[in-house]
């Protein structure tokens, strides 16, 4: 990219704002949630006991399918992630929340449900993730920041493998992300590009098909955006770096979603070695 496309990604970056109709431009709630960013710098201040626990509760009562309720919540403070992990909470965060699928627990009480590993998985991730966000929201309505991570201390990409160990998760629970907790540090967060409504609404009936040129504008923009950030890196490196960790966290999620029961693994899937970890990692 040319340093006058550069600039001029730059400058759409830093103009883009969300769209609050003037009739709403008074309603909190809805700012806070179109304000909201991932924030990758905290400060040294702890979040309060009570705090951090309505941000825990917003968690527990999400919606869910069936009110199955299918995660489960690891909370770290930061010496106990340290303890585990060897290293300080991702960005010096002050809590760190490892969000898991879980269908373990519905099995337990449940037992109607026929061998349907795909439907499980996903009903997990998506009931998981909703969590994930009540959690996000009631946090930002406190004043704490968040980010939402897929790494978790190991090689950069899910490490479902590894924290399936570490964490001594039974089949049925699957890690999903890390939710890093603080006081942001200040300073200035440009939103990243994000698509246009016209690139992700269709109205109905039918399913349309993403302008091209709006896909390429927002690659533009990412591209520029990622250059500003890491002038050492790039966003295609990036994106490759992605990839390799893809394909080893591909074979590890096939072993934790197709076990047969609560108490086998399947071996039909080949199992991951350290060569395989060794390769995925950065
Ligand atoms: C499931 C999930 C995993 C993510 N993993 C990472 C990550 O590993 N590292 C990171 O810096 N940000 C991560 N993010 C944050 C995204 O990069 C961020 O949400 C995106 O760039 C949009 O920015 P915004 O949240 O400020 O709107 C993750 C977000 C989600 C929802």
């Amino acid at each position: 990219m040319n340093p006058l496309d550069f600039f001029k990604n730059l400058i759409k970056i830093l103009r883009a704002k969300p769209h609050i109709p003037e009739s709403l431009s008074e309603n909190e709630p809805l700012q806070m949630i179109l304000h909201r960013r991932s924030i990758r710098r905290f400060s040294d201040q702890d979040i309060p006991h009570d705090v951090f626990g309505a941000i825990l509760e917003a968690g527990r009562l999400a919606p869910s399918t069936v009110n199955l309720q299918t995660w489960h919540f690891i909370a770290f403070t930061n010496s106990s992630w340290k303890q585990h992990f060897g290293q300080q909470i991702p960005f010096k965060g002050n809590r760190a929340v490892i969000v898991l699928g879980d269908i373990n627990r519905t099995k337990q009480i449940i037992t109607t449900f026929p061998y349907s590993p795909l439907v499980e998985y996903t009903t997990a991730v998506i009931n998981a993730s909703l969590a994930a966000m009540n959690m996000n929201i009631a946090a930002e309505a406190l004043k704490v920041s968040s980010v939402m991570l897929s790494e978790t201390g190991k090689s950069g990409y899910f490490d479902a493998q590894y924290l399936k160990e570490k964490l001594s998760l039974p089949n049925g629970v699957f890690p999903l992300m890390t939710m890093v907790f603080g006081y942001s540090q200040g300073g200035f967060a440009p939103m990243p590009p994000k698509l246009p409504l016209e690139a992700i609404l269709s109205n109905a009936p039918c399913y349309g098909e993403a302008d091209m040129e709006i896909l390429r504008d927002w690659y533009n923009q990412m591209t520029a955006g990622y250059k500003a950030a890491f002038p050492l890196s790039s966003f295609k490196a990036q994106l490759e770096h992605y990839r390799r960790n893809i394909e080893r966290a591909e074979k590890e999620l096939r072993h934790l979603i197709f076990y047969k029961d609560r108490h086998s693994t399947l071996d039909e899937f080949p199992s991951t070695n350290s060569t395989d970890r060794k390769e995925g990692s950065p």
